[in-house]
């Protein structure tokens, strides 16, 4: 289960039970907009009911070309940016082994990306790795006319032909695009690649939960019926429930759009697990483009800790108080290692022996959040039993329907990203096109 803990004792006066009744008539408009599909953006609605839509007929046909995949690639590349590709790298990285790469003796793929990045460096290496290896892609853009994965397309279509001819690579490729339109759709009709379809109605950072994340994820091995198993069953409490104790996503959207009013104009996404790093990109993409528009928006950072206590930890203790913080607390680890007994103790550190990480981590975590109350950083809590598929599908789509509320709060439309093209469109000019 997903719960979150709000202590208003540590918002300094800034959040009293007072203000929550206030938003009271606000926050249930925002939910019957969203549930009802009635507000701003609301073609954009699909992913609400992503859980429920994918069949067990797309998992099985998505495990399917997973399973072929894995047979005959080394190397999977997936190629997308922003909603098209930090999804799957989320879940991905959030469950793989930490040394995957090296480690080495599980049958699956590893899992590169390209297409997120203009570093010509970057390109080259992967193609001087892709020499060398077995590999086959997915190319991922919802528009199908996006730069960058466009750009990388071409090159790595080009390399795969070269590399096995026309024919084995066309069976090396899927695209993952628009039902009708689109560069990338016209391509895939007229190389004919098995191809997979982002619902109209499911805008690129939504849709981790169909086919764009989905297939990455099943070809790095993991649980994708599970996934959205997970995201099924919070779905049903998130629309049903309506009584603010019950309703984490209800709770969230409040405690941060509250914050925000109150001049806490940065939310800070706290984890204590390096393989949470991404799901952090995800969450800042989510809420970023949903919310920072019409002069508006809480800025979404992140952090990783301790390693980052040991960069950001002074500024986040002490320096402009701007900030609020929204920690991920993952219960139980997945696997067990304790700190051995020493005859010599020469460390000095007998005292922790027998205490496992997980342990000493969370002493951390709790020290650290006392410290940052004593430094009137007002947090918020998101525990979870620990990372797995079934609580990472809880967690993605509880933070997207968080995402639609708090948007709606803030009066904004969620589901668009205007701002992005500003920059496409100078760099088009100053390419000529
Ligand atoms: O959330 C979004 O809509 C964006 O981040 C897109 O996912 C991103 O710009 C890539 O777009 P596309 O999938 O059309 O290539």
């Amino acid at each position: 289960m997903i719960k979150l803990n709000f202590d208003f004792s540590t918002s300094f006066s800034l959040v009293e039970m007072g203000d929550i009744k206030d938003m009271m008539p606000k926050l249930e408009m925002a939910h019957k907009s969203l549930v009802e599909k009635s507000g701003k953006g609301n073609e954009f609605l699909g992913w609400l009911d992503s859980p429920i839509k994918v069949s067990k007929g797309l998992i099985l046909d998505l495990q399917a070309e997973a399973e072929k995949i894995r047979k005959k690639a080394e190397v999977y590349v997936v190629v997308g940016i922003g909603g098209s590709y930090l999804g799957s790298r989320a879940i991905i990285e959030a469950l793989k082994h930490s040394f995957d790469a090296l480690y080495g003796d599980r049958n699956f793929p590893q899992i590169i990306y390209a297409g997120q990045t203009l570093s010509e460096d970057y390109m080259a290496d992967l193609l001087e790795l892709l020499d060398k290896k077995d590999y086959c892609l997915t190319v991922i853009s919802k528009s199908g006319t996006t730069l960058e994965p466009a750009i990388a397309f071409r090159i790595l279509k080009s390399h795969l032909e070269k590399k096995y001819g026309k024919q084995e690579a066309r069976e090396r490729i899927i695209a993952i695009t628009d039902k009708e339109k689109g560069a990338l759709k016209n391509l895939a009709i007229e190389e004919g690649y098995k191809t997979y379809i982002v619902p109209n109605d499911v805008g690129g950072r939504y849709s981790l939960l169909t086919p764009v994340g989905l297939l990455p994820i099943a070809v790095a091995g993991f649980d994708i019926d599970a996934l959205v198993e997970g995201a099924r069953l919070i779905r049903y409490q998130l629309i049903t429930n309506t009584i603010f104790e019950d309703n984490p996503a209800w709770q969230y959207a409040t405690y941060r759009n509250l914050l925000y009013s109150k001049g806490k104009s940065i939310e800070m996404l706290v984890n204590y697990l390096p393989t949470l790093q991404y799901f952090s990109e995800w969450w800042k993409q989510l809420f970023g483009e949903s919310e920072g528009k019409d002069g508006k928006g809480l800025f979404p950072a992140s952090v990783s800790n301790t390693t980052d206590l040991h960069s950001m930890g002074q500024y986040i203790q002490d320096g402009e108080r701007l900030m609020f913080e929204t920690i991920i607390h993952v219960e139980n680890s997945n696997k067990k290692v304790k700190i051995p007994y020493d005859g010599t103790n020469n460390d000095g550190l007998n005292y922790l022996s027998n205490i496992s990480l997980t342990e000493i981590n969370h002493k951390a975590e709790v020290g650290t959040s006392m410290a940052h109350i004593e430094g009137k950083v007002p947090q918020i809590i998101i525990s979870l039993d620990k990372l797995d598929e079934e609580h990472l599908g809880k967690l993605v789509f509880f933070f997207e329907f968080s995402c639609g509320l708090s948007g709606y709060l803030l009066g904004v439309n969620p589901f668009d990203q205007p701002g992005v093209e500003a920059y496409k469109n100078k760099m088009f000019t100053l390419l000529g096109k």
